[in-house]
């Protein structure tokens, strides 16, 4: 059987700019995650890292690993060669602490509107106790990948927001909520200023594809 163990050099970006080193004995099945929690357990409690539901849906994972943004999460050791790994945090983004970064910017571009309509809900469907309204599931889980990937960096409105309008755009049949999507996606922070790069595509680990998104709607613009 194929020994698992490798001694991985693992370098972490800190809030400060200056990268921390730990070299340890790690099995190669173990996922990047993995690997933060034993350095925080038994090497150095003060790295500050995010993740919640370690099956790739909550997308708070999300960081630089070896030069490309990935979920944490869902990388294992396995997958590089090299037994050297650095891990950053997300471009683009105001860093609350080492590889923990404030999304709030992209969330808040964002469309919100996927929420199932009355008339989608069953007629004897009773909302549990607590539940306002029910979020419609969307393959975007909002972890930030695509916004980092992309070279464009001002004036930009950013490829997940683009591509949450053009699937409100498929989905409302109402005239104004139409023209109100259109304007955002128009604007000159809209498709306009993307720069084609596709980076946003070749990042996102969920398949959501934010660059056909945006061809989309630059054809429906041109129409
Ligand atoms: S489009 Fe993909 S990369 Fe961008 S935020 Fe959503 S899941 Fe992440
Ligand atoms: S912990 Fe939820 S996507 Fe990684």
């Amino acid at each position: 059987m194929d020994n698992q163990i490798n001694t991985y050099e693992i370098s972490i970006k800190r809030c400060d700019d200056n990268y921390l080193k730990f070299k340890l004995n790690l099995d190669k099945s173990l996922t990047i995650i993995d690997a933060l929690d034993e350095i925080r357990v038994n090497l150095d409690p003060s790295i500050t890292y995010r993740h919640s539901c370690h099956h790739g849906s909550c997308g708070t994972c999300a960081c630089i690993i070896n030069g490309k943004e990935r979920l944490a999460c869902m990388t294992f050791l396995s997958d590089f060669e090299d037994c050297n790994i650095t891990i950053e945090p997300l471009n683009s983004f105001k860093i609350i602490s080492d590889l923990v970064v404030d999304i709030s910017s992209m969330i808040n571009k964002m469309e919100g509107s996927s929420y199932l309509r009355e008339s989608e809900l069953h007629k004897d469907s009773i909302k549990p106790y607590g539940i306002i309204t029910y979020n419609r599931f969307e393959n975007c889980i909002e972890c930030g990948s695509c916004v980092s990937a992309c070279p464009v960096k001002s004036n930009f409105i950013g490829p997940a927001p683009l591509a949450s309008i053009n699937r409100e755009l498929n989905k409302t049949h109402d005239e104004e909520s139409i023209k109100k999507l259109k304007g955002k996606a128009f604007k000159k922070d809209g498709v306009d200023a993307c720069d084609k790069h596709y980076l946003c595509s070749k990042v996102c680990p969920t398949k959501v594809y934010p660059a056909k998104h945006i061809n989309d709607l630059r054809k429906l613009k041109e129409k």
